[in-house]
This record gives structure tokens, sequence and C-alpha cells, in this order.
């Protein structure tokens, strides 16, 4: 990255080199992506949703195409917390990107035995908490769509972790808002968001959902301006950073969500279309200011302009 151009920022805590960071579940461990893209280019990555025990997740089929989005009910199949802490993590100490472990319990004490088996370890500097998964029929969602419960899980987390607190939220809500300031209300760090919207798919010649789970998850370009929106509005609702995602495809979808209040951004469906997509938003975020003319990524951030 050029000198004469900061693209750093600070998402509650910890400073990541550029504002680009890959999304929970569409990037694996990261490492697996070593041969298609610069890892060290990247602000962050976040790790695949992580639980207590090892889980399987749901039978297939999980993923299916819908137009302009993907639908999904993997279900967090996963290594679980310990066997990610002794094979994955330090792999991936090698490179030079901030790492976030992506955390998902069935219960209140789930999330905060993962967190607490997190403390200390080397090598991982932030803690994104999933309260918004649709794709598991105990917790996950149930956290996210209230208030209380939300606050809960966050002060559960915050007890046993002194790292900082990235809280996913969810947008199958009525107001997103109410859930940011009760999570920042817990000392969040951070708040993340879209996690996917509830979606259903169904095949008109056999009448089978899409999904074996029947209702799933939708991501991609179909959701970003709901995901922009979301951002627009918990933005102004709260003081701690936003990191925005939902339908990032290139660098001017990212730099949409920076004008909206994003400090940070993170790519997932695309990386399935391109391996390499994060890399490339992440230069093209560069190629923009270096063309505006703007210094420092930090004034872009929050300048949406309402005249008209
Ligand atoms: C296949 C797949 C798996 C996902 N797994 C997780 C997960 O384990 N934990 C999580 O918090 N979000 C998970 N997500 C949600 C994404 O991290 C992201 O919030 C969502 O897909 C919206 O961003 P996108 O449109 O750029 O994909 C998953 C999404 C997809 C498509």
């Amino acid at each position: 990255m050029s000198k004469s151009i900061n693209t750093s920022v600070d998402i509650g805590g910890v400073r990541l080199k550029n504002p680009v960071m890959t999304a929970s579940g569409t990037f694996g461990y990261a490492m697996e992506f070593d041969e298609v893209l610069d890892l060290n280019v990247l602000g962050g990555v976040v790790m695949k949703g992580l639980s207590l025990h090892p889980s399987k997740g749901n039978p297939p089929p999980r993923i299916a195409e819908t137009s302009s989005g993907m639908l999904n009910a993997i279900g967090l199949e996963n290594v679980g917390i310990d066997r990610f802490l002794s094979e994955k993590l330090p792999r991936l100490k090698a490179y030079d990107t901030k790492v976030f472990i992506n955390i998902y319990g069935k219960t209140v004490e789930e999330y905060a035995a993962i967190a607490e088996k997190a403390e200390g370890v080397e090598g991982i500097h932030g803690i994104e908490i999933n309260i918004s998964c649709p794709n598991v029929s105990a917790g996950g969602l149930a956290f996210g769509v209230d208030p209380v419960a939300a606050a809960e899980v966050t002060r559960a987390v915050r007890k046993k972790s002194s790292l900082p607190v990235m809280v996913k939220l969810s947008p199958n809500v009525t107001d997103i808002t109410e859930i940011a300031r009760s999570v920042e209300g817990e000392g969040a760090s951070s708040v993340s968001l879209i996690n996917t919207l509830t979606g259903m798919g169904i095949d008109i010649h056999t009448r089978k959902p899409l999904l074996a789970n029947v209702v799933g998850g939708l991501s991609g370009p179909a959701v970003k301006p709901v995901a922009v929106r979301m951002v627009y509005q918990v933005a102004n609702a709260v003081k701690i950073p936003v990191i925005g995602m939902g339908g990032i495809m290139c660098a001017d979808d990212a730099i949409e969500f920076l004008i909206a209040g994003a400090s940070a951004v993170q790519v997932g469906t695309a990386n399935f279309v391109n391996p390499d997509a994060a890399q490339r938003t992440a230069e093209g975020i560069e190629a923009f200011l270096k063309e505006k003319g703007i210094s420092d990524i930090n004034e872009l951030i929050g300048t949406v302009n309402l005249d008209r």
C-alpha cells in the first residue's frame, strides 16, 4: 500500500492496515486461500463460526444459487474451538493480518466458555460473536432478535475475554438499532452487520425446497441495499465502530458501505465467485482514494451527502 495514503482504520481497539476483512463462513480458516491471494494485504480475516464442540452442520443440499445471491444453510459445520486453537491458529501466525474468531453457542454459557478458551491465546486479535445465524435450531438467531438476550451474551463474553468484541447483528429484526444500542451498552467494541436474511427457494419441478433445511440465509448482491440501509441507521445510532457487509463484490460496493458509516467492511459471498475478491477490494479502495485525492480513508467514512 502507498505510503502517502492512510488506509488504516481502528475498529474498537484493533487497528487494521486497511478496512477490508473477509466474512465468517465464506473464507474457511483463511489459509486455504493462501494460493489464490496475498493474505498479507487484507486488513483482517474472520474465521468460520466456531462452536464449543465440533459440528457436522446440516445435511445437503446446503447451498443454492438465487437471482443475484445465494441461499445457504450450512448450519455452522466446524472443527470446534479446541482443534482450531491447536491445528489452525498456529499456521495463521505466518501472516501479517488481524485474525478474528467468530463464535457461536447454543446457550449463553457456551458462548462464554468458547471466549474463555481463547483468552490469552497469542494470534487472536478479536472475537466476533455470531448472535444472528438463521440456520441452527437452538440459540443463534434467538439471541440476535431480542435486545435483552443479545445484551446477555455480550456481557457473558465480555466477562471472560479481554479481547475486543465485535457483535454480529441479524437483519431479521424490526429495528436493528435497538439491538445495536443494547450490545453497545454491554461493552461491545464494535458491531458487524448484516448476517444473512432468512429466505427460501423451491424447485418447481420437484416442488422440493432448494435446501434440505427448507429455509436458509440469503446473501450476495441481492441483499446489499438492505445492508447499506442498516449500516447507515446503526452508524447513526451508536458511537462504537460499525463493520459493514452484505453483497460486497468489488471496491465500489465497499466504498458505498464506508460512506454509509462503516469503519471497515467484510467480503463474503464474493469469495465464492472470485477467491481473490477481498484483495481486489482492498486494492480498489486505495486506487479510489488516490483518484479522488483523499489522503486518509477516515475522511471518507460516514460522509453520505444528504443534500438534494
Ligand atoms: C456459506 C456461508 C456460510 C456462512 N457462515 C457464517 C458463519 O459461520 N458465521 C457467521 O457469523 N456468518 C456466516 N455467514 C454470513 C456471512 O459472514 C455474511 O454475514 C453474509 O453472507 C452477508 O455478506 P455477503 O453478502 O457478502 O456474503 C455465512 C454466509 C455464507 C454465504
